[in-house]
C-alpha cells in the first residue's frame, strides 16, 4: 500500500516574542531534533476516514459527531483545508499523526501540526504547494487557533529555517554561525491566545510603556540577529538576558521559568530568557560548546524540568 509521510520541525524563539504581534522584528529558529510526523495511506474510497494520533492514544472516525476534545485542533485543522482545497476527499484515508514537540510549552506544537496537515494534505492529492501558500494556509489556521498572531511561528516551521520575521513583511532567511542551545520546559503549560490577549489588554491601559518596551526588544532582535550571523556568542548571550529582562516587565515571565533561567545561568550559560508566550512553558540557554551544553541540560533537569532538549544552529542549514 503507498504510504505518504510529512514531517516538521518545533520551533523556538530567540529574540521579539509578543513584540512581534506590534510590528517589532522577531528572530527564530527551529529545533531540527524534535518534530511531528505524518503518514497517510489510502483506503477504500467509500471508507470513512480515519484519524488516529499515536502519542495521545486516540483514534476516531472524521464522519463522527463527537470529536474527542484533544484532538479538536487536527479534526479542525482538516475541515478548514477540506474547504479550502476542493480536491482533498471526506472518505478513503487514514491519518496517522505522532508529535514529539510538548503541547503548549512554546515550541510551536500547534503551528506544526497546521504545517504538517497541509504537506501531508498536498502531497496525498498530488497538488503543488508553494512556500508562500503553505505560510499562507498555515497562519489562517493559526488565526483560528490563537486569535491574533504574528504569523512567526508558522513562518519558521514552514521554512525550517532560522528567520528574521517582521508581520506583514517578507520574511529573510538568516544563516547563523555555530551555537549550542538547550531548552527546559518547565512543565506548566499555558495558551499562546491567552497570553496574547493579557499582553493586548496590559497595552491598551498603558500603550507608551508598553510601546517602549516593545521598541527595546525590536532592538535586541535587530541586534541578536547580527549577533548570530557573527557568531559572537557574549554578544547573542548578552542580548538573551535583555530581552528577559523586559519580558519580565511585560510581566510574561513566572517562577518556574525564572527557577531554570537561573540554574541555567548558574552552570555558566552565556544567556537565557523565556521562549514563545510565556507565564509557563520553555527557556531556551546558550551554551558556550557541545560539551558544556550537556552540562547546562543536567543542571535544568536538576532544576526540575519537565523535559530538557539540546539542539545546534548551523550545520544543518548549510
Ligand atoms: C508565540 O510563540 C509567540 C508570540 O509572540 C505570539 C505570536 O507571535 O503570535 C507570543
Amino acid at each position: 500500500m503507498h504510504t505518504i509521510t510529512a514531517s516538521v520541525p518545533a520551533k523556538i524563539i530567540l529574540f521579539g516574542e509578543h513584540a512581534v504581534v506590534y510590528g517589532q522584528p522577531a528572530v527564530a529558529v527551529p529545533v531540527l531534533d524534535v518534530r511531528a510526523h505524518a503518514e497517510m495511506i489510502r483506503i477504500d474510497e467509500r471508507e470513512t476516514a480515519v484519524i488516529h494520533a499515536s502519542d495521545l492514544e486516540i483514534q476516531y472516525e472524521f464522519a463522527a459527531q463527537k470529536i474527542p476534545s484533544k484532538v479538536k485542533h487536527i479534526d479542525e485543522a482538516m475541515r478548514f483545508l477540506i474547504r479550502q482545497q476542493m480536491e482533498i476527499p471526506e472518505t478513503g484515508w487514514r491519518l496517522d499523526i505522532r508529535s514529539d514537540i510538548p503541547i503548549g510549552r512554546g515550541m510551536g506544537s500547534s503551528a506544526a501540526i497546521s504545517v504538517l496537515l497541509i504537506r501531508i494534505m498536498h502531497q496525498f492529492v498530488s497538488i503543488p504547494l508553494a512556500m508562500d501558500d503553505l505560510i499562507r494556509l498555515s497562519y489562517e489556521l493559526e488565526k483560528y487557533h490563537h486569535g491574533t498572531p504574528s504569523g512567526v511561528d508558522n513562518t519558521v516551521v514552514a521554512t525550517s529555517q532560522p528567520v528574521y520575521f517582521i508581520k506583514g513583511e517578507p520574511f529573510e532567511l538568516l544563516e547563523p554561525a555555530q551555537f549550542h542551545l538547550v531548552i527546559g520546559d518547565c512543565g506548566i503549560g499555558k495558551k499562546t491566545g491567552d497570553v496574547v490577549a493579557d499582553v493586548a489588554s496590559a497595552y491598551k491601559n498603558d500603550e507608551k510603556k508598553y510601546g517602549e518596551l516593545f521598541q527595546c526588544i525590536g532592538d535586541l532582535a535587530r541586534f541578536g540577529r547580527l549577533m548570530l550571523e557573527n557568531g559572537d556568542h557574549e554578544g547573542l548571550g548578552a542580548a538573551m538576558n535583555s530581552n528577559q529582562t523586559l519580558l519580565r516587565q511585560i510581566n510574561v515571565s513566572c517562577d518556574e521559568l525564572e527557577n531554570l533561567i537561573s540554574a541555567a545561568l548558574s552552570a555558566g550559560a552565556c544567556g537565557a530568557k523565556l521562549c514563545g508566550a510565556g507565564r509557563g512553558g520553555c527557556m531556551v540557554a546558550l551554551a558556550k560548546n557541545e560539551q558544556h551544553a550537556g552540562k547546562v541540560k543536567q543542571a535544568l533537569d536538576n532544576a526540575g524540568a519537565a523535559n530538557s532538549f539540546y539542539t545546534r544552529l548551523k550545520q544543518e542549514f548549510q
